[in-house]
């Protein structure tokens, strides 16, 4: 009992110490590659949809969000026709993308 303890202790402090190294920092990403035509603080702008308050990106899977984000949104496929450009696919991986995914749900809630 007490060396299991003690593996679990082991494991937690290895988790504690691997994961925030490894994981991609979703608001970095979102500074860096999405801004400029969703906002700083996700409001919108004159180019694409607000993420704050967003009931689309509430309502939506993570799965589906993290679609649009690799596959784009444009042409027939766009959602928003006032806006006249579409949404450019990303290159970004898959960490980073969860992570942007994660950034934009808080935004929105
Ligand atoms: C060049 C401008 C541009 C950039 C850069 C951009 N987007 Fe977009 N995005 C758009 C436009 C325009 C739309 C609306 C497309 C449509 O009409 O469906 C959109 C739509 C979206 C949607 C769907 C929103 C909804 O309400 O349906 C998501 C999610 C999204 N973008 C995420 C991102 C993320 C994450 C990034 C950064 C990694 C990003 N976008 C970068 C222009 C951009």
């Amino acid at each position: 009992m007490r060396k299991l303890f003690g593996i679990g202790v082991l494991a937690l402090g290895m988790a504690a110490f691997t994961v925030p190294a490894m994981a991609a920092d979703g608001a970095a990403v979102y500074k860096a590659k999405c801004v400029a035509c969703h906002g700083a603080d996700g409001q919108g702008t004159a180019m694409a949809p607000a993420f704050k308050g967003s009931e689309w990106v509430k309502a939506t899977a993570d799965a589906d969000i993290a679609s649009v984000i690799t596959n784009g949104r444009e042409g027939a496929a766009k959602t928003y026709k006032n806006f006249a450009m579409g949404m450019p696919k990303q290159k970004l991986s898959d960490d980073e993308v969860k992570a942007v995914v994660e950034h934009l749900k808080s935004l929105a809630k």
